[in-house]
């Protein structure tokens, strides 16, 4: 496949902080209109890679491509308005405005006044809180609240590719299933996601494809079952066990080692 076919393609990516890289030659590719989903240790270099992807952080070697394009080098604000949207892991409203000044501002490259308040009326209608607590400060909003104005503000520029950095952290289990619900929406009207998630096993059964990132490097790559139900994975992220527990004397401590 060349690399005009293909919607996002990290290659031999290597980036970091100026101490070191973080991420150490990353290579795999996202399909248009799916979701995919990176898991991987804290530190492995997830929120590293999403950085790059919005031009937050600079690859010191390799290439993003985005629809035949080279993210590498563009500027954050470019890389918006090539349609590529992220919602960061932590949260980023402006506290003491409103929800409604809030999702405005999500617009703020859009000049056309016709065109923002029909993307204003889509946002209200997927996201109903933007428009019972429109007038409300956004920092009386719970974490979960807060979370969902912030995918309406993103939804505001009407993205190709919308780029989710732990959406559902801190979530309670009926947020976080709601939140799990929009994604799963956002796609559903044409949307690719590429997100990261700790939730593992509950993202991988909603994701297309999974990623597993470990030390800056792709440890497995697969659809989003096979990376759910490979046995290694498992018992190293999941919660699961390679070994059943009647095999050992120590359960879990033994977990990843034959
Ligand atoms: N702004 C920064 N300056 C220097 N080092 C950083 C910075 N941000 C992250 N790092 C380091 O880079 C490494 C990878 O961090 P990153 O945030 O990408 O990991 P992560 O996989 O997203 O982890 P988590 O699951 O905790 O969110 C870590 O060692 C972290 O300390
Ligand atoms: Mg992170």
């Amino acid at each position: 496949m060349s690399d005009t076919d293909v919607f996002l393609r990290f290659e031999g990516v290597v980036a970091g902080y100026g101490g070191g890289d973080v991420l150490k030659g990353v290579d795999f590719d996202v399909s248009q209109g799916g979701v995919t989903c990176i898991v991987g240790p804290n530190g492995s270099g997830k929120s590293t890679l999403l950085k790059a992807v919005s031009g937050l952080v600079k690859p010191r070697l390799g290439q993003i491509w985005f629809k035949g394009r080279g993210l590498v080098g563009l500027t954050p604000k470019e890389i918006l308005q090539l349609g590529v949207v992220q919602v960061p892991q932590q949260h980023s409203l402006f506290r003491e405005m409103t929800v409604l000044e809030n999702v405005e501002l999500g617009a703020f490259l859009v000049k056309d006044k016709k065109v923002i308040q029909q993307r204003m009326e889509h946002v209200r209608e997927v996201f109903p809180i933007v428009g019972e607590r429109a007038k409300d400060k956004a920092g009386s909003l719970s974490g979960g609240q807060q979370r969902l104005v912030e995918f309406a503000r993103c939804l505001m520029l009407d993205p190709e590719l919308v780029v989710l950095d732990e959406p559902s952290m801190g979530l309670d289990p009926k947020t976080l299933r709601l939140v799990f619900e929009t994604i799963r929406k956002m796609n559903a009207v044409g949307r690719t996601v590429l997100l990261v998630e700790q939730n593992a096993r509950q993202a991988l059964k909603m994701s297309h494809d999974g990623v597993v990132l470990e030390n800056g490097t792709v440890r497995l790559r697969g659809t989003g079952s096979e990376v759910l139900n490979n046995p290694e994975i498992g018992a190293l992220y999941l919660g699961g066990s390679i070994a059943p527990p009647s095999s050992g004397p120590n359960g879990p401590e033994r977990m990843g080692h034959e």
